[in-house]
């Protein structure tokens, strides 16, 4: 992905409102890495990532813009919480599963492209395989008009299964084990070892049983697993991966203050915070990690890490883990004007969700601008009054004031209904005002 950081942060100004600076510093993050991998070799080598520490209150944007970024960016990434992992010898997730999920998604994202590459092949494999079934091959024996015959009704035959007339229709087939493989990252690479000789095991005694009779329309899905598989270089596409994962790979730790141990908090303190943040030193400091398919190493993977810290500080983390994160952004809170913009100018925002969602039933719903301006001004007291969770409020705050009209919703089918600061004030303004009662229902 050679983005410039201005066109990433393009990006996610769509769908992110403010928050210009952590926008700003992970979008250079990411140019960086594209930059590196541009150097010679020895140079290159010497270039570490600098990892990224957000902070900022609940509901403002963190898990937000890394969401958004996953789904921009071509490279290997994966979301996981710092809080589910368990120090190694406990029973749980070590942390080094986060590095073979990493792997798992970066083949995932090499193996599309192929497919991508080498769909008319793909196509044309199933395709076969389906009419197969569906016309009996005719014997060697025979005549030269049988066989042309023959020929046109495989053609035709070939269109009716392309354009999916016969979708309907049910063929045996018999299913290779890759269809019924399973896979868990979260075993060490010795155990899946072990896993899959298990597979192949009972593969070979249930080939009877892999013979399943399945519509045309499951067989054209269920086949294309199997022609990947079958086409495609799969240990070109695990080089591949794991050359992608190594220089490109981003793992985005949510929730890191989670496994901070704060002072306020000690008596309650779970001693296993402390392993899991040990633990990690390595990986984000850089290390070899095994898996599955070969081993990886983490020195060039992006880490960004994100947290609330209310009650924990990031000073609370352990400081060689402190240290591992150079890169520091805290997180503006909201003010009532970037509310507004939440609700008017991100892209798929709750009022489009909203107005979509009751168009299903027939009805037209509008925001009246003043009304909206009342929300954002409404949401921000909220916030104020109690406890700031930022642009969740505005969650709360809107199913308060629709959730009438969505429960009445048959009642006004084909009809518009315009929300009004003057509706909004009358749902809202006890509500808020009242502390009690806020509590409970914003
Ligand atoms: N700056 C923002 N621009 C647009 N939408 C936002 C913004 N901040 C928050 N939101 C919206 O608010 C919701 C919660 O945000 P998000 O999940 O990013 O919170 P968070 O910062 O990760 O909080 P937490 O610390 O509780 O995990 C999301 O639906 C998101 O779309
Ligand atoms: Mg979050």
């Amino acid at each position: 992905m050679n983005l410039t950081p201005k066109e990433i942060v393009e990006y996610l100004d769509k769908y992110v409102i403010s928050q210009k600076n952590a926008k700003k510093t992970i979008a250079l993050a990411l140019r960086t890495r594209y930059r590196r991998l541009q150097l010679d070799d020895e140079l290159k080598n010497e270039i570490m990532p600098k990892n990224i520490l957000m902070i900022g209150s609940t509901g403002v944007g963190k898990t937000e813009i890394s969401r958004r970024l996953a789904k921009m960016m071509k490279v290997p990434f994966i979301k996981v919480e710092a809080s589910k992992y368990t120090e190694v010898g406990f029973v749980g997730r070590d942390v080094e599963s986060m590095v073979r999920d990493l792997v798992v998604n970066s083949i995932a994202i090499v193996k599309a492209e192929q497919e991508e590459e080498n769909l008319s092949k793909i196509d044309n494999y199933v395709l076969n395989k389906i009419v197969e079934k569906l016309l009996p091959p005719l014997p060697e024996s025979a005549s030269e008009s049988k066989k042309d015959d023959y020929r046109r009704l495989l053609e035709a035959m070939e269109k009716r299964v392309d354009s999916g007339e016969m979708d309907d229709r049910t063929i045996e087939l018999e299913l290779d084990k890759i269809n019924i493989e399973f896979e868990d990252t979260n075993l060490p690479p010795e155990m899946v070892k072990v896993q899959e000789s298990f597979s192949k095991v009972f593969a070979t005694i249930n080939k009877e049983d892999n013979k399943k009779e399945v519509s045309v329309k499951d067989a054209k899905v269920l086949l294309r697993k199997e022609a990947s598989s079958k086409l495609l270089d799969m240990t070109s596409i695990t080089t591949e991966a794991l050359r992608r994962a190594e220089n490109g790979g981003i793992i985005f730790l949510d929730e890191i203050d989670k496994i901070a141990l704060s002072e306020k908090s000690q008596g309650r303190n779970d001693p296993s915070k402390e392993g899991v943040q040990r633990d990690l030193l390595p990986i984000v400091e850089g290390s070899s990690v095994s898996t599955k398919y070969g081993t990886i190493n983490t020195d060039h993977i992006l880490f960004i890490a994100a947290g609330a810290f209310h009650v924990s500080k990031p000073s609370d983390l352990i400081p060689e883990l402190q240290g591992r994160f150079p890169l520091r952004v805290e997180l503006e809170s909201l003010t009532e004007e970037t509310l507004y913009q939440i609700l008017t100018q991100t892209q798929n925002s709750l009022l489009k969700q909203y107005t979509a969602l009751l168009d299903v039933e027939g009805m037209r719903l509008t925001f009246d601008d003043e009304a909206v301006h009342s929300i954002a001004k409404l949401s921000h007291r909220a916030n104020e009054l109690t406890e700031d969770i930022g642009a969740r409020r505005l969650h709360t705050v809107l199913e308060k004031i629709l959730e009438d009209i969505s429960f009445n919703a048959d009642e006004y089918k084909g009809e518009e209904v315009i929300i009004t600061s003057k509706l909004v004030h009358e749902k809202l303004d006890e509500v808020v005002e009242d502390d009690d009662l806020s509590r409970y229902i914003l």
